[in-house]
């Protein structure tokens, strides 16, 4: 055996040290390092069958490619979205001869593997959607009982990402159901991202067990369907947020806590809020899954969404999910640690009556500003780019945030 030498011997003792205290082990599929980045069908499209009145909408192989298509060409997987997803209401109403799943054979002539061959050969990533009870949420036919044939099935047809609801199934159950499908995934030797619903359909019941979550799924949805209102966004932060501390250690390269879809460039958000949704998903470190329609959205929308800034902030290689750190005078605070000791800020401003309003970034408001002792630089993220300067922590930098909107900064300790 080689000897170790000095250099060695303290890597591998951190190395030890880091198998010990490491918080929770993800899963270890080696995907999902970052927060998903992608579009999905439901907010936007739900269960639209009806093709011959609505062939532009339905939930056809022809959206799909659309959307590849689009993604392509506007700048959406150059700026990191690379999974088209299909969500509920594809297949078809009956499994083949063999138990298979089979697409539904009017709005998928070509069946899903041509499907990913095509978003494949666009360099992007097709994700499907089942569920591990008796039906899908929508009605269509569920997995139970059918885990390895329908984990093989899309390894087949070249699928990358599973999202796994949770209807139709007794919830004592969930935690079993969830677990063997990872193993039926894992076992088809194929890399297929993992995104679940295991915690949402526990909730009602108890807490789930985060630890174990995380070792099964690449991402978990916590709570409520997002809708497109200013109202949903709300109160999927105010859920977040009040509980904090259960969620967010669990976060991390591999796993994530997912706060549902961004509803950017769709009817319900004002320019304002669907910058908080931006900001504050990239805080979350949450999968940015888009449903809108990206053949047809707003250029002021499609700026936000491609906003290589708070991507980054999402992106950030230490993996760390950001929290709510204060409640002031309307104002709330969120903040996440970066990697090189930074810090990203944002300011969402609450009340709804009124112009934008000042917020003093001061110890006083915010106790993580001792960063800026001796200095720091600020820079302005949203809601317009703005380099703030060198600060210390006796500056009196303030903050001008509209309402229902928020002022998302990044502060680099100097
Ligand atoms: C559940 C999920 C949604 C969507 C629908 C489809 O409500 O939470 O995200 O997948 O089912 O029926």
């Amino acid at each position: 055996m080689k000897p170790v030498t000095q250099m060695g011997a303290v890597v591998l003792v951190l190395f030890t040290i880091g198998a010990f205290i490491s918080p929770v082990r993800s899963l270890d599929n080696g995907l999902a390092l970052k927060p998903t980045m992608g579009w999905l069908h439901w907010e936007r499209f739900m269960c639209n069958v009806d093709c011959d009145t609505d062939p532009n909408n339905c939930i056809s192989e022809n959206l799909y490619m659309q959307m590849a298509d689009v993604m392509v060409m506007e700048g959406w997987k150059e700026a990191g979205y690379e999974y088209v997803c299909i969500d509920d209401c594809w297949p078809s109403h009956q499994r083949d001869a063999k138990g298979r799943l089979q697409a539904d054979p009017k709005r998928f002539p070509r069946g899903i593997k041509k499907l990913a061959d095509y978003v494949h050969s666009k360099g992007l990533k097709l994700g499907i959607y089942a569920d591990l009870g008796t039906f899908t949420c929508g009605g269509f036919p569920g997995s139970l009982g059918y885990y390895d044939i329908d984990a093989q099935t899309f390894a087949d047809w070249g699928v990358d990402l599973l999202k796994f609801d949770g209807c139709y199934m007794k919830w004592t159950l969930l935690g079993e159901g969830y677990t063997n499908m990872s193993i039926a995934l894992n076992q088809t030797g194929r890399s297929i991202l993992y995104s679940c619903e295991w915690p949402l359909y526990e909730w009602p019941y108890h807490q789930p067990d985060y630890a174990a979550i995380r070792k099964v799924c690449n991402h978990w949805r916590n709570f409520a369907d997002v809708y497109d209102s200013w109202d949903s966004v709300k109160t999927i932060l105010d859920w977040t947020a009040d509980h904090q501390d259960v969620i967010v250690p669990a976060a991390g390269p591999g796993g994530w806590n997912d706060p549902d879809m961004l509803v950017i460039g769709n009817f319900g958000l004002s320019h304002a809020q669907q910058e908080s949704q931006m900001a504050l998903w990239a805080i979350m470190a949450a999968p940015l899954l888009m449903s809108n329609d990206l053949r047809d959205i707003c250029p002021r929308s499609k700026q936000l969404l491609q906003n290589t800034r708070i991507i980054d902030i999402s992106q950030d290689p230490l993996g760390r999910q950001g929290y709510r750190t204060a409640k002031v005078d309307s104002f709330e605070v969120w903040e996440r640690h970066l990697s090189g000791g930074r810090l990203a800020l944002a300011v969402m401003n609450k009340q709804e009556i009124g112009g934008p309003r000042g917020f003093p970034l001061t110890l006083a408001t915010l106790p993580s500003w001792k960063i800026c002792h001796p200095q720091c630089n600020v820079t302005q993220v949203l809601p317009s780019y703005k380099e703030l300067g060198v600060q210390t922590l006796l500056s009196k930098l303030v903050v001008v945030v509209n309402p229902s909107g928020t002022a998302l900064l990044t502060v680099t300790p100097i």
